[in-house]
């Protein structure tokens, strides 16, 4: 552009130069003209020179466009993929959270089902605690407490043991002789009961729930002739409902001893509770 106004100035200037020259200049103008020919005909020269190094400038700006172009088309890709990348991300991220949410919902559902189970066991145990405490305490021991020999007439005689040594919780009555269960359960019931046998026999029996010959449970018997002492010596364990009765029977016709010594006694205590 610049090289096009100069060439234009130039011609303006000749044609300027022209009008102006009178005719004792002609010879000189005319040298001037070529000289000026010269010059413009080097400028063209530099100004080609210019030219086709622009052009080259502008090919190599091309070149450099296409791979700029090129490199953008790349990024481009590279930022839609990324973005793409980044949308499965979220899509993911968002699964996760609504995995982990629901997963955090069930074990809160499964941390209030514990706590109510836990409740409910720290009430049970508190429940089992107050039972065992509530729990009756059964256990008695007593003697004879007749000094001499029992006997039995013609009927069976329910023995009373009324020397009592132990009576917790009062189930057994030194009065009647029975045990009565104050709770259903498991008990243990023994005895040991003597005599002085001098070719005689003794005789001894357990009664669950019994009176006057029905009920009996055990029925042991002894016999000997030294007329020293004998020991009848046994135990049952029985399960028992509230209210059921325990007591010891002798025979009709048999006879037991006792004194101060406590030779003859019945006991009996609750295992456990049913
Ligand atoms: C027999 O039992 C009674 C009552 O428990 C007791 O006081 C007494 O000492 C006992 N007799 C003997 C010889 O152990």
């Amino acid at each position: 552009m610049r090289a096009a106004i100069s060439l234009l100035m130039l011609l303006f200037s000749i044609c300027g130069a022209q009008t102006r020259s009178t005719r004792s200049t002609e010879v000189s103008a005319q040298l001037d003209v070529s000289a000026e020919l010269k010059e413009l005909r080097d400028m063209v020269v530099e100004q080609r020179v210019i030219l086709r190094y622009t052009q080259d400038n502008v090919k190599v700006l091309e070149a450099e466009n296409v791979a700029v172009a090129v490199r953008l088309a790349v990024s481009e890709t590279k930022v839609q993929t990324l973005e793409r990348a980044l949308q499965d991300t979220k899509a993911e991220m968002k699964t996760e959270v609504d995995n982990l949410k629901k997963e955090n919902a069930a074990q809160e559902t499964e941390l209030t089902a514990v706590k109510t189970r836990l409740a409910a066991t720290e009430t049970e145990v508190e429940n089992l605690e107050k039972e065992i405490k509530a729990a009756p305490k059964v256990a008695f021991s007593a003697g004879l407490g007749k000094s001499g020999n029992t006997v039995a007439g013609s009927n069976v005689l329910n023995l009373v043991f009324s020397r009592v040594i132990t009576n917790v919780g009062q189930a057994y009555s030194s009065t009647t002789g029975f045990f009565t269960a104050p709770i259903s359960g498991v008990y243990y019931f023994r005895f040991t009961v003597m005599d002085y046998l001098d070719n005689r026999g003794m005789a001894i029996r357990m009664y669950k729930n019994g009176r006057n010959g029905s009920g009996s449970l055990m029925d042991l018997y002894e016999y000997d002739a030294d007329g020293k002492p004998s020991i009848l010596s046994s135990g049952l364990t029985l399960q028992l409902e509230k209210g059921e009765a325990v007591n010891m029977v002798l025979p009709a016709g048999y006879r037991l001893y006792d004194d101060t010594f406590n030779r003859s006694t019945f006991s009996g205590f609750l295992l456990f509770p049913l």
